[in-house]
């Protein structure tokens, strides 16, 4: 290591090393892959593992007919989309974006490269320098940068625990002055597959003349509308603001391309009027790239499918999930999943002992994300299992094994 990469390495903040310590003891950080079909991996020795890591829900990612029209958009447009929006669109961007307000119910919606930049540019460009925000203290940490980002050029930051809509009501009620007030939340939360109050949320938002921005990367493609007693998720995947039935009139909804969809992008479902305000406001539209045209092939191509065969993918992935809950379950471990979503979080009991169950998994052929402090919160650590519909009978089944193993592990030591 040269002198001045030392400098950098050795200045890292408690927090930091805490992580850059874990990820050099588990196998299961940094993994690099040479072979992928559909949940089945191989890592550069050749080592087999099943994927839960991955939330290509819907499993289209491999479907011959979202890699065809990805294939075909190459040779049509090339590799890649080198004008910022604000310049120029390869005509997929607007097709789909027109598609996607179609689904989700919409008047417009804005197409960006990822969600990550989504939030990082939607957020500011609506707080100005005087907005307020209002943010989930669970809200996904790329929502807090877009936060940060405003807050630098003078807009005011304060936030709320999850769904305490007193502790929300009291800062609303603190900052009524304020013309822009933007409460900020996840849909489906990314680590515990939760659903936000979104009802409770936008009355508040209503009653205080405040927009509430809804990041739902994990939710689009997965919830919909009409949820029933065999169709938890509901219909169509077209998200949860029409889960829970609402109208969009104080909601800004974000959906992501790169779960659910198998590509990459993202979208914020909006009014003609905001649509054409982030082309000239939002900076990932006037100063970056946009993403390849194949990324908008594919998820043109997802929709369709989604409109062919989600229901029967989204009952699929409901069976495996359940199947998975209670495999753990029965093992002994604390599973938090209140709403059967494919995201199934395991608890640590002694997040000590958080490494070497992580080499457990992995020799066991079981690739998950692992979430140490203080990626969560002291005494939430633990191991986030996602499932997608292309996962196996026969890799749910090893997936319960590989934890009984971890579990031998674990009585001892616990
Ligand atoms: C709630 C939420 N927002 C944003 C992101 C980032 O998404 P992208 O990969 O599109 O940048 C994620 C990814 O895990 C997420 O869960």
């Amino acid at each position: 290591m040269s002198n001045i990469d030392d400098i950098f390495i050795s200045g890292m903040g408690e927090r930091r090393k805490i992580i850059d310590d874990f990820c050099r003891a588990s196998p299961m950080f940094g993994v690099v892959v040479r072979k992928v079909k559909d949940r089945y991996l191989e890592d550069l020795n050749g080592h087999y593992l099943y994927d839960f890591g991955t939330q290509d829900y819907l499993g289209i990612g491999f479907d011959q007919k979202q890699v065809e029209a990805a294939v075909d958009a190459t040779r049509k447009y090339g590799t890649v989309v080198a004008w910022c929006r604000l310049v120029a669109t390869v005509d997929l961007f607007t097709k789909a974006e027109d598609e996607i307000a179609k689904l989700v119910g919409t008047e417009a919606s804005s197409i960006f490269a990822s969600t990550t930049l989504l939030n990082h540019g939607v957020i500011p460009a609506l707080m100005g320098n005087d907005g307020v925000m209002f943010l989930d203290k669970s809200a996904h940490a790329t929502m807090y940068e877009g936060a940060k980002i405003a807050r630098d050029s003078g807009a005011t930051l304060v936030s709320f625990p999850q769904n305490d809509m007193g502790a929300l009501e009291k800062l609303l009620i603190e900052h009524k002055e304020a013309k822009k007030k933007l409460i900020i939340t996840d849909g489906v939360y990314s680590m515990t597959g939760d659903y936000a109050d979104l009802p409770s949320l936008d009355k508040l938002a209503k009653k205080y003349d405040a927009m509430l921005f809804v990041d739902d990367a994990h939710g689009f493609g997965v919830v919909g509308e009409k949820p029933d007693d065999t169709h938890p998720y509901g219909f169509k995947g077209n998200g949860l603001v029409k889960y829970f039935g609402l109208d969009y009139d104080n909601i800004l909804y974000v959906g992501c391309f790169s779960k659910a969809y198998g590509t990459f992008g993202a979208f914020v479902a909006c009014s003609k009027t905001m649509k054409e305000f982030f082309l000239s406001q939002a900076t990932p539209h006037d100063l970056g790239g946009v993403g390849p045209a194949s990324a908008m092939a594919a998820l043109l191509a997802g929709l369709e499918i989604n409109g062919e065969r989600g229901e029967e993918k989204r009952q699929r992935i409901n069976v495996l999930t359940q199947k998975a809950i209670k495999g753990l379950k029965e093992l002994g471990y604390t599973v938090e999943n209140n709403t059967v979503f494919p995201i199934i979080y395991v608890k640590m009991k002694k997040p000590e002992h958080m490494v070497e169950t992580s080499k457990i998994l992995y020799d066991n052929h079981i690739l998950l994300t692992l979430s140490p402090y203080p990626m969560v919160k002291k005494g939430e650590e633990g191991l986030r299992v996602t499932v997608t519909c292309t996962n196996t009978e026969e890799e749910i089944d090893q997936l319960i094994e590989a934890f009984k193993i971890a579990k031998a592990y674990l009585a001892t030591v616990e």
